[in-house]
């Protein structure tokens, strides 16, 4: 069964084609904005979403042409519809509506955050339970998977996602957007010594890193060189998102841990998740292509939903904010 997957939730026009009864991704098409929204150093949610309308049917048609499959092949169209920008989500989800109306097959909506949590899994099943570390531009979270549309949030940020403070930090130190790359490519350079910085406690299993952000302003102003600042940071914020990992490992007892999003392409994150993996956990990550946004984990997902809940009505929106636990059972 042929699924196209569609995602426009940020600055990525992405659309897959994916066969689900083999569980294989055949085509994964992603066209980034960044150099458009690069002078504004973020996300302009009204450039996203033209940019979105000006590529979409390139990007499908060219999903189809590398998957060597027709329109008329398709039999499910699986689209992000929350949570997002609301008029880049709108983009995707009205383009994929108009394919399920014109074509007479099942249209399902998909949770952005939910497609992140499985896309470990891309190609084999997930396995239950497991806890979800998801960090991303504008998600950090830890979900607890119980089973396949059974989560429970333990964790999340209480201000901005981790992502998008390596984007802020990187702004503020001129490197340019998106921030973690760059970042991470300093951090693999820098030989000198790390800078202090607080790793604020918040109750639970929860984050916050806007302290770090106002601390790393501070490091700018007294002028250490931005090399530095940045390393510092780096380390901070993978030592502080693994040790928040480490504790609900160990309080929720479970073995195994998925981690995805943008972040998780994170190469000292990886580095940590790897000695994680040698004290007996199994740690699952997305192939490098299924980290930042894609339409392959939304089809994953979409194909997944509807063999349980069927399709949906062409009548469902787009919803800027809605918790994973909404989507939850
Ligand atoms: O998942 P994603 O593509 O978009 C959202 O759904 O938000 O994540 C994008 C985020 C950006 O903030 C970017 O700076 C960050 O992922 N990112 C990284 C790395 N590669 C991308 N952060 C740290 N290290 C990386 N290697
Ligand atoms: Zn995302």
């Amino acid at each position: 069964m042929l699924v196209v997957g569609i995602d426009t939730s940020c600055d990525d026009t992405s659309i897959a084609v994916y066969d689900g009864h083999g569980n294989k991704v055949l085509s994964n098409i992603v066209s980034s904005q960044y150099e458009f929204h690069r002078p504004f150093g973020g996300v302009v949610p009204e450039v996203a979403a033209r940019k979105h309308a000006e590529n979409i049917d390139v990007v499908f048609e060219e999903a189809l042409r590398v998957a060597g499959i027709g329109v008329e092949d398709i039999r499910l169209v699986a689209v992000t519809r929350a949570p997002g920008l609301l008029p880049a989500l709108l983009v995707g989800l009205t383009f994929g509506k108009g394919v399920a109306f014109w074509k007479d097959i099942p249209f399902k909506g998909v949770h952005h955050i939910e497609a992140h949590l499985l896309s470990p899994f891309i190609g084999s099943e997930p396995e239950y339970p497991f806890l979800g570390l998801v960090v991303s531009g504008g998600h950090t979270l830890i979900v607890l998977a119980e089973e396949f549309g059974k989560y429970r949030v333990i964790g999340k940020t209480l201000d901005d996602a981790v992502g998008e403070a390596y984007d802020k930090v990187a702004k503020m130190l001129n490197l340019g957007y998106p921030g973690g790359p760059v970042i991470d490519r300093i951090y693999r350079e820098f030989e000198g010594e790390y800078l202090e910085l607080p790793k604020p406690r918040v109750k639970g299993f929860n984050y916050s890193f806007s302290g770090i952000k106002t601390a790393v302003r501070r490091l700018i102003e007294k002028g250490y060189p931005p090399e530095q600042i940045a390393a510092s940071f780096q380390k901070t914020a993978v030592e502080y998102l693994v040790g928040k990992l480490k504790k609900a490992l160990k309080e929720t007892e479970v073995k195994r841990i998925a981690v995805s999003g943008g972040v998780s392409a994170n190469s000292l994150l990886r580095e940590k998740l790897k000695e994680i993996e040698e004290q007996g956990y199994r740690v699952y990550l997305p192939k490098m292509e299924f980290t930042s946004d894609n339409g392959a984990m939304v089809a994953y997902v979409g194909y997944r939903r509807f063999l349980l809940e069927g399709g949906d009505s062409l009548e469902v929106g787009a919803l800027p904010r809605m918790s994973l636990e909404e989507v939850s059972s």
